[in-house]
């Protein structure tokens, strides 16, 4: 059979190259360019020599931004209170490029490098059973045959020698890392203990907010329909950016300078595991002060509330790989619905590891400066408060004598 194998370059998914090889399989290799650091000629030409037929690297940078990120922006997603998801976002771009190259190549099994023990596996899989229901995953690091034949990276690099696959000695960290262009993360290693303080040489995409610039740097950004269509840095007066991914791409370089968007936290994997991970979303933790801010001026209430809860659920669906699913589309149309207003500018500043807004404007404003006044009456009959805070007081004032009837008081 054919198995098209998302392929890394690293030690792992050449040995599981070389090890469907060795099982009598035909491998076509499959790199995304999601904007990672690395060398995809070289990857390309190890995957040739280790054996595969055919490779193929995919620039999928821009339907990155434009099909996940900015989803993401929109609903202001955030997992569990702090992780921007940057790397479950990128899974649904991967998983359907691997599989419209699979049923293009007549391949009936897809492959991935992904542990047992993780989220990527849940999500790789349930993107490839949604989009090709019949298509066959394998799964070296579930498989017996192959786990137990390489139970460490000792048993992985003499199978690698015996293949003679490069390794390439770049010192191994002690730590794993995923990267695109939204983020990067650390786990595993010398991270697994939670309370271990992450070396400062760790962090690759974020210089320390201790040692960026002193002066603050200054932007807008405009946003149409919760989308941002165009950074200008109002500091050097003369930078503009449109282009999707341009536009991100300079908020990451400027999120990178300045320290911007580091977090270390424990989260809750779906399978049911605590993990402890750091990471850095530099160009995103912009963007989400951003879009936050003008949704403050943009919309109602009472939308704002239920679009809030209806971000909760999203970054769950998107953490869980569920980003095929009824109930995202659901989610995705009612957030899209409620963009309409949020057009206009916000203003911030950038300033060793902070995003501080410094004002923000729209054509569709809610803000009414007459009624908001403190400094002149207008827009209606202050004396009418005082009736709202009684009939507030109604159900208040009840609670307290039911307390005390209660035995103990
Ligand atoms: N814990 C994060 C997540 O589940 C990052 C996972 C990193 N994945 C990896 N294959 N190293 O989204
Ligand atoms: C993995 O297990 O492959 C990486 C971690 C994760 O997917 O959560």
């Amino acid at each position: 059979g054919k198995v098209l194998l998302a392929y890394s370059g690293g030690l792992d998914t050449s040995c599981i190259l070389a090890w469907l090889i060795d099982q009598g399989y035909e491998v076509l290799a499959y790199m995304a360019d999601i904007g990672q650091e690395e060398d995809f000629e070289a990857a390309k030409n190890k995957a040739l020599k280790i054996g595969a037929t055919q490779v193929f690297i995919e620039d999928l940078r821009k339907e990155f931004v434009e099909d996940l990120v900015w989803a993401s922006v929109q609903a202001n997603c955030l997992y569990e209170g702090v992780y921007l998801l940057g790397t479950a976002l990128a899974r649904p771009v991967i998983c359907r490029k691997q599989i419209e190259i699979a049923v293009r190549e007549g391949c009936q099994f897809v492959s991935h490098g992904c542990t047992g023990k993780g989220n990527d596996q849940v999500r790789f899989e349930l993107g490839y059973y949604a989009l090709q229901p019949d298509i066959k995953v394998i799964a070296p690091w579930r498989d017996p045959a192959f786990f137990n034949r390489f139970p460490g990276r000792p048993a992985l690099l003499e199978y690698a020698a015996a293949k003679s696959i490069p390794v390439v000695q770049t010192a191994s960290k002690p730590w794993s890392t995923d990267e695109n262009l939204y983020h990067i993360s650390f786990e595993a290693g010398i991270l697994e203990d939670p309370a271990v303080t992450p070396p400062k040489d760790m962090w690759k995409l974020t210089v320390d907010p201790e040692d960026a610039p002193d002066t603050p740097e200054r932007i807008a950004i405009h946003f149409q329909n919760g989308i941002p269509v165009k950074v200008v840095n109002t500091t050097d007066k003369q930078t503009v950016h449109r282009d999707s991914l341009d536009l991100f791409l300079y908020l990451n370089a400027l999120g990178r300078k300045h320290g911007i968007g580091r977090i270390d936290i424990v989260e809750n994997r779906f399978i049911g595991i605590k993990s402890r991970g750091c990471y850095e979303t530099p160009g995103g933790t912009i963007l989400r002060a951003a879009h936050v801010d003008l949704e403050g001026l943009t919309l109602d209430r009472e939308l704002r509330r239920l679009k809030d809860q209806y971000a909760q659920r999203l970054s769950e669906i998107i953490y869980n790989g569920l980003w095929y699913s009824a109930e995202r589309e659901f989610i995705m149309a009612s957030v899209e619905s409620s963009q309409a207003t949020v057009n206009g500018v916000v203003n911030l500043k950038l300033y060793k590891g902070n995003v501080i807004i410094e004002g923000r404007s729209s054509p569709n404003s809610l803000y009414d400066a007459k009624i908001a006044s403190m400094d002149e009456a207008g827009g209606f009959n202050p004396s009418d408060s005082e009736g709202f805070i009684k009939i507030q007081s109604i159900r208040l004032k009840a609670f307290r004598e039911q307390k005390q009837l209660l035995p103990g008081n």
